[in-house]
């Protein structure tokens, strides 16, 4: 069969010229989802290019993927990234990873060893937010995960990647190598200092010892992610097949734009990634906090009100006038206003930056897909900045739309009529405080009580109580095309 590995592939397709037998396993990643694809395995293979550097990946997926790694493996490790802008098309080949893992065919001791081998100096994750076992309403560890549990009764066999790095590092520190660096890059708020807060709740209750050599000798830098990878199709793959001349079950479509931010704490080495565009800071939180109101608040925004208004994609959300105003509106006017940023950043421009990416009408980025997990995402991506208006008494009406939004999508089913495919880890407890009121605006209080999503001081506040009621009751009555339109200030 043709592979990216045995075939010419076209001219203008970019691919790298070093040797990528010279690479090492330094790195290795748990999660080979679509965003690690285009994301960091692409600058550590534009890394290597330009600085001749041997930084190599070994890949692992810890649950489900298992087609994927073996997909990988027959194609030599390689796979493509094709980027798809508003003018025209660019794909490269990704040449980085050097192996890959997965516990359900190798075993999870072969993982484990390949991170106590002494070249590894870093572990990364993309492993979605439900991969660090967090209890919502406290931040720490959820000792109610039923994969916790079932790794705190096994810990020399664990399940959850915070129980293979707890192991890994174990192994590392009784042969006497050096720890890795452990580096999130999952849209979580603080996603360093939340890694390890959860790594060290589970080492403590594993071997307290092992929990204060981690506190002492490991290190989780924050990053800050960027670049819109929309889930793998059989229509992006067939994209990916034409633009190649073979098929790669591998390969990826996303947008040009990219950006990463990250901490630069490193315990052991790092590739220079900076040297293709990323920049290593003292203090990631502002850049974060900036993307995750700003990129995903409006992006939650878009989904709910845009799934409910009949849009499918992002990039069709922006053919309606009033979605674009709204969405700028709400990063100018409810989210720009929380923000304390470096000086000389210009939020106007990164704001405009955003419609222009949401505008690509070449990437297909589902709003169902970004309405997905929505009880994880509001805390971090409203929530701040709600606190802030509420502090301020300043207006914050299209954030209380966006959370209205949510309550209806979560009802299971749209303005239609037609059911929706809710996925969330709290979709049945939302659907049961759903079906208890009907399509009633008096579900909306009951919603706001969650506090595990919305904290007391927002939840029970008559404000926001009011605010987000409105907007629900204008959903009802004149649904969320409307509802949009009469956010639009002349
Ligand atoms: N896709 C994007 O546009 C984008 C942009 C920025 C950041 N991200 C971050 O990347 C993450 C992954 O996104 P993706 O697009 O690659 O998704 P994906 O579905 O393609 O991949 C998800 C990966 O997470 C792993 N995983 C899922 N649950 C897990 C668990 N409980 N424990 C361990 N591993 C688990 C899977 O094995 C898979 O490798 C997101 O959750 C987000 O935090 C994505």
């Amino acid at each position: 069969m043709k592979t990216i590995a045995n075939h010419q592939l076209p001219c203008e397709v970019v691919q790298s010229t070093y040797a990528k037998n010279k690479l090492k396993s330094k790195i290795v990643h748990l999660g080979f989802g679509a965003f690690h694809r285009a994301h960091q395995a692409l600058y550590t293979d534009q890394t290597n290019q330009v600085e001749g550097s041997d930084w190599g990946i070994c890949e692992v997926n810890l649950f489900g993927g298992e087609d994927l790694i073996e997909s990988l493996r027959a194609q030599d490790h390689c796979f493509s990234v094709v980027l798809k802008g508003a003018e025209g098309t660019q794909a490269h080949i990704v040449r980085s990873v050097t192996e890959s893992l997965h516990p359900e065919f190798d075993g999870l001791p072969a993982v484990l060893e390949k991170m106590a081998e002494p070249q590894v100096e870093i572990v990364s994750l993309t492993v979605t937010e439900k991969g660090y076992c967090i209890d919502a309403a406290t931040g720490k560890l959820d000792l109610n995960n039923p994969l916790i549990v079932a790794d705190l009764t096994n810990p020399s066999s664990p399940k959850t990647a915070l129980g293979i790095i707890v192991q890994a590092l174990k192994l590392r520190r009784e042969r006497g190598l050096d720890p890795f660096t452990v580096m999130s890059c999952d849209n979580i708020q603080e996603n360093g200092a939340v890694t390890k807060g959860v790594i060290l709740g589970y080492a403590s209750l594993v071997e307290p010892e092992m929990r204060d050599w981690i506190e002492a000798n490991v290190t989780f830098p924050c990053t800050m992610v960027d670049r819109i990878v929309p889930a793998v199709t059989a229509e992006s793959l067939n994209e990916i097949a034409q633009t190649l001349g073979c098929e790669d079950p591998c390969g990826v479509v996303c947008e040009p734009f990219r950006q990463w931010v990250i901490e630069d704490n490193f315990v052991s080495g790092r590739p220079n990634w900076d040297i293709v565009g990323a920049e290593f800071v003292d203090d990631v939180v502002p850049y974060e906090e900036m993307k995750l109101r700003m990129l995903n608040g409006s992006h939650s925004f878009l989904a709910y009100m845009g799934y409910l208004a009949g849009y499918e994609h992002i990039s069709d959300t922006m053919e309606d006038p009033a979605f674009k105003q709204v969405a700028l509106d709400l990063m100018l006017k409810e989210q720009a206003s929380s923000l304390v940023m470096p000086e000389g950043t210009d939020l106007v421009a990164y704001a405009n930056m955003l419609i222009d990416r949401y505008s690509n009408p070449n990437l297909k980025h589902r709003t169902w897909q970004i309405a997905m997990d929505g009880s994880q995402k509001i805390p971090q991506r409203l929530g701040g900045s709600l606190h802030y208006h509420l502090k301020h008494q300043s207006s914050f009406k299209i954030i209380a739309t966006a959370i209205a939004g949510w309550m209806r999508y979560v009802s299971g089913s749209d303005e239609q009529g037609k059911p929706i495919e809710v996925s969330d880890p709290m979709s049945q407890q939302l659907r049961t405080i759903c079906d208890a009121h009907g399509l009633n605006v008096s579900v909306v209080p009951s919603l706001l009580a969650l506090e595990s999503i919305f904290p007391a001081e927002i939840g029970k506040d008559q404000r926001v109580i009011d605010a987000v009621s409105n907007a629900y009751q204008s959903l009802l009555d004149k649904g969320a095309r409307q509802t949009v339109a009469d956010l639009v200030v002349e």
